[in-house]
């Protein structure tokens, strides 16, 4: 876990999926929160530096970008996470 949450924890649960794994976070987090909630990464360096877990979270730096089991790709911090959302995370 990159994040811990500190309040706002009365918020509805979301339940989606992170490589095929049930995953869960809150109404209103960013996909980049739930992502930070569940594990430590949000995708691997194309260039070999490591994982990689976002930088700017506001849309900026484009190191968060994901993908869907559907091949859709977006910026995890600029998504709000959505039930049975299908995130796949690479290794
Ligand atoms: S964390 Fe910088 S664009 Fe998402």
């Amino acid at each position: 876990m990159q994040f811990r949450r500190l309040g706002e924890a009365h918020r509805q649960t979301v339940h989606f999926f992170v490589n095929g794994r049930p995953a869960q976070a809150l109404a209103g987090d960013t996909v980049l929160t739930a992502l930070l909630m569940n594990g430590a990464r949000v995708r691997a360096s194309e260039f070999g530096d490591g994982p990689r877990a976002g930088f700017c979270n506001m849309g900026a730096c484009q190191d968060c970008w994901i993908s869907l089991e559907s091949g859709v790709r977006f910026r995890a911090c600029s998504e709000p996470i959505r039930p049975d959302l299908r995130i796949v995370v690479a290794d």
